[in-house]
């Protein structure tokens, strides 16, 4: 069973909106794969997801609200590290994560683009990240699915 661990730098933002879509798809195509998410920092430890992050995904039938913020261990046993972003790659290789297993959820089906940080922005940032999510995220699951 493959364990994947999505990753952005607060943990309340972007990263439970790639779980709770992943969550979602893998159970309505059946996929025998774990989901987890963390920060690199640890600002919101314990902390509920973004308000904007729940309410959107509440809008596309997704239910986040149970997760909490947690950071990222290099101790954690996952095959793939899934980064939000450039930094959080950077993050992670700093922390001492094996560079094998880290990969960037935008060179899924987005040209290698960063999914933008919406914690500064008003809900429309949020939407635009669920909606870069929701194509990179089936799109990486597909494709580790396939993986023997
Ligand atoms: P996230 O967004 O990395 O998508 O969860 C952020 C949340 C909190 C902070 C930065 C980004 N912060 O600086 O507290």
């Amino acid at each position: 069973m493959k364990k994947v661990l999505f990753v952005c730098l607060g943990n309340i933002c972007r990263s439970p909106l790639a779980e709770g879509i992943a969550r979602d798809y893998i159970a309505s195509r059946g996929y025998e794969i774990i989901v987890d998410s963390a920060g690199t920092s640890g600002y919101h430890i314990d902390e509920t997801p973004h308000h904007y992050s729940i309410l959107v995904a509440k809008k596309f039938g997704i239910d986040i609200s149970m997760l909490r913020g947690s950071k990222v261990s290099v101790y954690m046993n996952f095959d793939f590290f899934v980064a939000m972003d450039s930094e959080n790659v950077r993050d992670l290789i700093a922390l001492g994560v094996d560079r094998d297993k880290i990969v960037k959820i935008g060179d899924y089906g987005l040209d290698g683009r960063d999914i933008p940080d919406p914690y500064y922005k008003g809900l429309d940032g949020f939407f635009e990240a669920f909606e870069l999510l929701d194509i990179s995220v089936k799109k990486f699951l597909d494709l580790i699915s396939e993986e023997k």
